[in-house]
């Protein structure tokens, strides 16, 4: 594998200078001399279409990019990953949550546990003893979960999340229910997280009768006294853990087929992410625009918004996702960096988010690239998706116009289109998003899959909380 900087590999300098010819090159006027451009800036995953014609690059910036992820031996790093190698040094274990949603091939103890979560929740949904189910749990053992839950529940079950430290937030999660019909599912992959477990402390006190866990703690799990306990791996991360017994909440919401439905999604861009080329290869497009924008073109925030009221919470993932990921200041051999990693991650959905922050988007000082997540059967949705889209890229061309009034443009986007948000579009997605994030740790040298940077101050809040300073 390649451990020199990515910053000394040739195709970095190379695009470095190519930077430089694209400095005063304006969308608006590359659409118009290049019409292929919309036809052609396209590329295809099952069930998606990436349009990356607003992107502000063209084809020799794509080739200069796809050698860079050549010459850092991308490749073979997703060879490691996709074959369950250590990929996480620091932790010395691989991240192979994509062996959670090989389908027919599964490995047995992930067979077996899928077999149990299948037989929970459908007798829980059958039985109808059980009408509230509340997740204890947070970070990925939180975030994953809630979104699907929020984007796919069918109603059948009222599931909620506590995630937060502050008793506000469980008393929330409980407001009318009673303990002889709520069950508390229990996740955390350490079953040590100070959130959760004064959650659960909360929720005994509150009479819980009912507690699942789902962890790979199984000693402390078992010493709890939960009725049930689903386990997870070490290899499976607590960000990447929404597709393992994490997903147990969602998929009593949304009911067992559809989160076999999500898991195949998730496998079937597993698929195109090891077969498909790379300048056709979606989360690699991605991540290769995310390098550009950000290590050339010098942005420091990048924007998902997704049209849809189902997919609300996907920034909120994929802040997780994305910044605790490759939030990182040491490449992998321990060295300091001297590029730019993650870009800070931000979002909501449109067209609330029109009326919020969009003037920035449009007028602000600092350019955002967007991802806009566009519902194409959505009339409305996805007519002011691409009007934005448009009106960021293109600007305004009138000069008569008072300066308050003009849009500068050249803004960058891509945009994402799904046929709907079903269980396997959201597998699709979430799947995509994972290997993008892979690709780019990849190409900056990083180890993707640890977060030391969480540990100094859980270990001062404890300090403080057991009378230190
Ligand atoms: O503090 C960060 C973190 O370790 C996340 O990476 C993780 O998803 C979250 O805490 C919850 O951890 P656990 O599942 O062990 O409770």
């Amino acid at each position: 594998m390649n451990t020199t900087a990515p910053t000394e590999c040739k195709a970095w300098a190379d695009l470095t200078h190519h930077a430089e010819s694209w400095r005063g090159v304006q969308l608006r006027d590359l659409f118009k001399t290049d019409v292929a451009r919309e036809i052609q800036f396209v590329a295809e995953a099952p069930g998606l279409k990436l349009d990356y014609s607003r992107q502000r690059l063209g084809a020799m910036t794509l080739r200069l990019l796809a050698r860079l992820a050549d010459e850092r031996g991308f490749a073979q790093w997703r060879d490691a990953l996709l074959s369950g190698k250590k990929v996480n040094s620091t932790e010395d274990r691989p991240a192979w949550h994509t062996a959670l949603r090989t389908g027919g091939s599964l490995p047995p103890e992930v067979r077996q546990t899928l077999a149990r979560m299948k037989s929970l929740s459908e007798k829980i949904r059958s039985e109808g003893k059980i009408r509230r189910i509340v997740n204890l749990g947070t970070g990925g053992s939180d975030l994953g979960p809630r979104l699907l839950a929020d984007a796919l529940s069918d109603g059948q079950l009222d599931v909620r999340f506590a995630a937060n430290v502050d008793p506000l937030d469980l008393k929330r999660a409980l407001e009318g229910a009673e303990p002889a019909s709520t069950l508390f599912v229990v996740a955390s992959k350490t079953f040590t997280t100070q959130e959760t477990m004064a959650n659960v402390a909360q929720a005994r006190g509150w009479g819980a009768r009912h507690l699942y866990a789902v962890t790979a703690n199984l000693e402390a799990a078992k010493a709890f006294g939960a009725a049930e306990v689903l386990p997870m791996w070490d290899w499976v991360g607590g960000r990447f853990s929404v597709w393992s017994a994490v997903g147990f909440s969602a998929a009593c919401a949304m009911g067992f087929h559809a989160f076999e439905e999500f898991l195949a999604g998730g496998h079937e861009i597993d698929k195109h992410f090891a077969e498909a080329p790379l300048e056709k290869n979606v989360p690699v497009l991605l991540a290769l625009f995310g390098v550009w924008n950000t290590n050339f073109l010098g942005a420091t925030t990048h924007a998902v918004l997704p049209y849809s009221n189902a997919l609300r919470l996907l920034p909120a993932y994929l802040q997780q996702l994305e910044m605790e990921s490759n939030g990182k200041r040491v490449d992998r051999e321990g060295r300091e960096l001297g590029y730019a990693t993650a870009p800070v991650l931000w979002g909501a959905e449109g067209t609330v988010s029109q009326h919020s922050f969009h003037q920035l988007l449009h007028q602000g000082t600092q350019v955002v690239p967007c991802d806009f997540i566009d519902l194409a059967i959505e009339k409305n949705l996805s007519a002011n998706c691409r009007a934005q889209a448009d009106a960021l890229a293109f600007g305004t061309s009138d000069a008569s116009l008072p300066p308050h009034r003009q849009y500068p443009g050249n803004r960058p986007s891509s945009m994402l289109s799904l046929d709907g948000v079903d269980a396997r579009n959201l597998g699709r997605l979430i799947a995509v998003y994972e290997h993008k994030v892979f690709t780019q740790g990849v190409l900056w040298n990083i180890n993707s899959f640890d977060q030391w940077g969480v540990e100094l101050g859980k270990q001062m809040a404890n300090k403080i909380l057991s009378g230190g300073n």
